[in-house]
Order: structure tokens, then C-alpha cells, then sequence
């Protein structure tokens, strides 16, 4: 394990495409560390990240929570976890070594002895591990919690930067469970904590792919210029999962598959594919065309809700060759339950790029196959200049950015078929990561702890993003809560959801890209 003094990167230095150093000292402090998303993804990250040489020597982990385990426990807790998590190749002196730095506060977020015990552990930390007074708190917590505990951190003073110390808090999904709760979240937070120390988290843009988007379209001659109105008929974004709700029942029944899953990752996704160029790669430069994009796309009117906006739930089916239960036998589920676990919706960008070009998004659970990809679908060429030869129409060009489970780009394309007759099919070019690099094993959140630690928040969710997000829906939340807006359509587990979504693309004499 490469945990060598490291020349320090400055906040917000980090230019992407250089190779990054390991991140200052620090101590990374989890609210919630004896929670699942603690176990299956925060310690995989930070064994990724020492893996490969990205954390300091200075750096320790504190967590708080409520807990029926002491700290020996934990520790063994999250190692057993560790290891199950990264598998055969795990390295066992960098499990020990992240254990052995971590501290536990077994105690209620609302208990003044926990705080005190808080206190003390990074007091001792930054004494014996020279982590410097920087703390990087992350609220892997219910969000009921999410600004008690800043308000609390606040009032410890444990946000107060002083000689060259920072302080930063990240925090998870889901924020707010509409425009107003997420308005009020925000407003909330910022009288404990300045805007520049809130890092909001999603965990697509730590994905490389979301993040090679960018690259793919501001660093290369060939894309952006065809990346419009004039070349592009449509985009359509699908997040499909082919899990149920497994034991979030309690949670995903009172959410839904639009509150979860839209004005967050897909509306992420899309303000990438549709962003204007930034005049830079700072975050502010990046967040600022993010959020124009976003205000750009005009909510949906709601007398249209009842074929922009479809909903589905699914009915007992067979996912692969394993038969499984409907939404409403679910434990947790009500079994009348009404809430969608399927959505499609059809957007719109108004501005000068986009003008004209629907934007479909579309993500289920208990879809035929797990996968995300981005289509940008072009137009049609002018005429069909081999149609003499009894050539039909060829199929319009199409590029497919596959964000999970593969990471890959493609380029369809018509081509003869070999033979004396002039007769097109359509062909691959892919660009497959594998190919290319050595791909490290991954949860997602590597790339976001390392730029929260190295103060870099252009992958992190501003306020103001937040807030567009939540708009872009709001029409849609305010016309099913009312009940009028559609109907709620079934759809079998294992199918490509609702056929109300194919006409909703179809109306438009459009399809989705099957799922190959
Ligand atoms: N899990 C995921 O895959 C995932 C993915 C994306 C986002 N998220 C978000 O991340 C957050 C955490 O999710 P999770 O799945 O890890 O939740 P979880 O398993 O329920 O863990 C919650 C944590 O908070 C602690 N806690 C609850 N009440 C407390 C209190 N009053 N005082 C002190 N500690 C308390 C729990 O301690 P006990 O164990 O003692 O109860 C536990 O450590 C949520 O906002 C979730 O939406 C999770």
C-alpha cells in the first residue's frame, strides 16, 4: 500500500486528465458507519482508493451511530464486510490498516456525550496521525437526520476553519421528496454551513463513463459540432434495474420510482449529454452550464401529464429464468399499494441547441435486464440514394454511451452487405473501456471521496442544481399526488415495462433502442 507523503493538491486544483495525487490529510468521519451503504460501498471505496495509492499516511476514520456493536466489533464488522466485498484478491494489510485507524462513537446523534467522545477522537487523531484538523464528515444517514446533524456539527464548531484547515460535510440522496423540501433543506443547511463546504452527493458522476461524457464531447473535433438540432432527432436515457425493491419496501413505497430515481441520476445524466461547453473545468464553470441546461427545460404542462408522463408498476413475472413476485407482494409494500416503480417521460430543452429535440427518459425496476445507456439518436439521412436498387431506408445513426453494466461507447452505422445486390445493415464501431485500460474494480464513490478530500466539487450537486432537478418534475409530482395524470399501468417483472411507454415514444413515430 502506497501511503507515501504526497505533494498536497490545492482545492480545486486537480485538472482532470493529469494523474492525481493522493488527497491531503485528513480525517474522514461516517454519521451512520454501522449502515448498509457504509458497509457495501463507502469502506470498498476507501480500500480502492488506498489500494491504488490515493490516500495519505495522515488519514484516520472516525463513525457515529447508534449501534448495538463496540468498536472491536465494528472493526471486525466492516473487515468481514471488506473482504466478501473485494473477494479473492483482497489485500489483507490494507483492510488491518483502515480498521486499526478507525475509531467508533457508539451513541444517538442527539446525545452530548457521543459529541464529547467525538471531540476527543479527532483530537487524538490529529495528534497521532497528523491529520491536521481537516475532517471530511459524510451523513450516511436517514435524511431526517441530515441537517440535525449539520446544525449540531455547526454549534460543536466542528465547521470552523482556522489556519489553513478545511471542513466538509457530503451528503447523500435522497434531498428533499419535492421542490419545496429540498428548498427548505438547502435554506436549512446554509444557516449552519457555507455553501463551498457542502458537497451533495450522486453517486452517477463518479462513474467514469458520466464523467467521460464530458471529455467525449468537449475534447474531441468530430462530436460537438454535429451535437445539435440540425444532426440530432432525439436522446433517450434509460436507467432500467432488474432488482425489485428488495428491502426497501418501507422507503420505496412511500418514493416511487420517479421521486427516487429522476431529478437525480437521469436529470444528472442529462444535464451532461446537454450541457454547453464550460469556459472551463473548474466546478463553478461546470455547475453553471449544468444548471442553464436544466432551466432550459420547461416544465410539463400538467394537462399534458397523461401522455408526457407514464407510470407502471410491475406484476409477479420472470426476470432472466428466476420467477418473482409483484410490487404489492413486497414486504413492506401495501398491498394496494398505487406507487409507480416505472416511469417514462417525455422533456424538452428549450434553447438554441436543443430546440425541437424531445429528450425521453425512461427507468423501471424489475426490468428484463439491468442497464444504463444514453442513445443520441440522429436524423435521418436526406433521401434513400440506393432506393433504385431496392434498397429501403437506411436506419438513422446512432450513438450509445452504456454507462453500467458495461462501460461503452458505440457508433451504429449502415453498411453493405457483401454480395451482388446494394442491401444495408446496420453495424457496430465500439469503444470498449476494457479494451482499452485496465479497468480497477469500482463502487462508484472512489473518484467522489478523493475529490471531496482534495476540495474538488465540480462532480458535486450545487444548490441551485438541486433545486432544477426537483422542478423539472414537480408538474408530474403535483398531478399523480392529485390522481389525475394517466393511468397506473402494470407491467410483468422481466418485460421492458408498460407498453403505454413504447406509444408514448411511438406517438412520436419513434422507439426505444432494445435492450441488446
Ligand atoms: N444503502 C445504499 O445502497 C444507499 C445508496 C445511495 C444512497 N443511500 C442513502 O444513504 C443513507 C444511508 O443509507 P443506509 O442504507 O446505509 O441506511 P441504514 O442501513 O439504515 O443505516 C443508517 C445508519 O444511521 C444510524 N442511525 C439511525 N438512527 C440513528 C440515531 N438516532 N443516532 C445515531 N445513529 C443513527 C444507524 O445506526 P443503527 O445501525 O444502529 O441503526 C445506521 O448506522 C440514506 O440517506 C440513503 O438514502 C444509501
Amino acid at each position: 500500500m502506497t501511503l507515501a507523503a504526497p505533494p498536497q493538491p490545492q482545492a480545486g486544483q486537480r485538472i482532470r486528465g493529469s494523474r492525481p495525487k493522493p488527497s491531503g490529510s485528513c480525517v474522514f468521519v461516517i454519521f451512520g458507519i454501522t449502515g448498509d451503504l457504509s458497509a457495501r460501498l463507502l469502506f470498498p471505496a476507501l480500500y480502492n482508493l488506498a489500494h491504488n495509492g490515493f490516500l495519505p499516511e495522515e488519514f484516520a476514520v472516525a463513525g457515529f451511530a447508534l449501534g448495538d456493536m463496540n468498536e472491536d466489533q465494528l472493526r471486525d464488522s466492516l473487515a468481514k464486510d471488506l473482504r466478501e466485498v473485494i473477494g479473492a484478491d483482497c489485500d489483507t494489510a490494507i483492510v488491518d490498516r483502515l480498521v486499526k485507524r478507525l475509531r467508533f462513537v457508539p451513541s444517538d446523534f442527539d446525545s452530548p456525550s457521543g459529541w464529547q467522545q467525538l471531540h476527543q477522537i479527532l483530537e487524538e487523531f490529529d495528534k497521532t496521525y497528523h491529520t491536521g484538523g481537516n475532517y471530511l464528515y459524510y451523513l450516511a444517514t436517514a435524511p431526517q437526520f441530515f441537517y440535525p446533524v449539520v446544525k449540531r456539527l455547526a454549534e460543536e464548531h466542528l465547521f470552523d476553519e482556522a489556519n489553513g484547515q478545511w471542513r466538509r460535510v457530503i451528503i447523500e440522496k435522497p434531498f428533499g421528496t419535492d421542490l419545496q423540501t429540498a428548498h427548505d433543506l438547502n435554506s436549512q443547511l446554509l444557516t449552519a454551513v457555507r455553501e463551498s463546504q457542502i458537497y451533495r452527493i450522486d453517486h452517477y458522476l463518479g462513474k467514469e463513463t458520466v464523467q467521460n461524457i464530458m471529455v467525449f464531447r468537449f475534447s474531441n473535433g468530430i462530436f460537438e459540432p454535429i451535437w445539435n438540432r440540425r444532426y440530432i432527432d432525439h436522446v433517450q436515457i434509460t436507467v432500467a434495474e432488474s432488482l425489485g425493491v428488495e428491502r426497501r419496501g418501507r422507503y420505496y413505497d412511500k418514493t416511487g420510482a420517479l421521486r427516487d430515481m429522476i431529478p437525480n441520476h437521469l436529470v444528472q445524466l442529462l444535464a451532461v449529454t446537454a450541457m454547453e461547453p464550460p469556459s472551463s473545468f473548474s466546478a463553478t464553470a461546470v455547475q453553471n452550464e449544468q444548471v442553464k441546461v436544466l432551466e432550459s427545460v420547461p416544465p410539463i404542462d400538467p394537462e399534458d401529464c397523461v401522455w408526457c408522463a407514464v407510470r407502471g408498476q410491475y406484476t409477479s413475472g420472470t426476470v432472466g429464468t428466476e420467477p418473482v413476485i409483484g410490487y404489492r407482494e413486497e414486504p413492506f409494500v401495501d398491498p394496494h399499494s398505487k406507487t409507480e416503480t416505472y416511469v417514462a417521460l417525455k422533456l424538452a430543452v428549450d434553447n438554441w441547441r436543443w430546440a425541437g429535440v424531445p429528450i425521453y427518459l425512461r427507468t423501471g425496476k424489475r426490468m428484463r435486464k439491468r442497464y444504463t445507456e444514453i442513445v443520441i439518436q440522429f436524423r435521418n439521412p436526406p433521401l434513400t440514394l440506393f432506393r433504385r436498387s431496392g434498397a429501403s431506408m437506411p436506419s438513422a445513426n446512432r450513438l450509445v454511451i452504456a454507462i453500467q453494466p458495461q462501460e461503452r461507447i458505440s457508433l451504429e452505422f449502415e453498411s453493405k452487405i457483401p454480395g451482388p445486390i446494394v442491401e444495408a445493415e446496420t453495424v457496430n464501431m465500439n469503444f470498449d473501456y476494457r479494451d482499452y485500460f485496465e479497468v480497477e474494480p469500482r463502487t462508484g464513490y472512489e473518484t467522489l471521496l478523493y475529490d471531496a478530500m482534495i476540495g474538488d466539487r465540480s462532480l458535486f450537486k450545487r444548490a441551485d442544481m438541486i433545486e432544477a432537478g426537483w422542478s423539472i418534475i414537480q408538474p408530474v409530482l403535483d398531478a399523480w399526488g392529485e390522481d389525475h395524470g394517466g393511468p397506473l399501468y402494470e407491467y410483468p417483472a422481466g418485460s421492458d415495462g408498460p407498453e403505454a411507454a413504447d406509444q408514448l415514444i411511438h406517438h412520436q413515430h419513434r422507439a426505444w433502442r432494445a435492450s441488446s
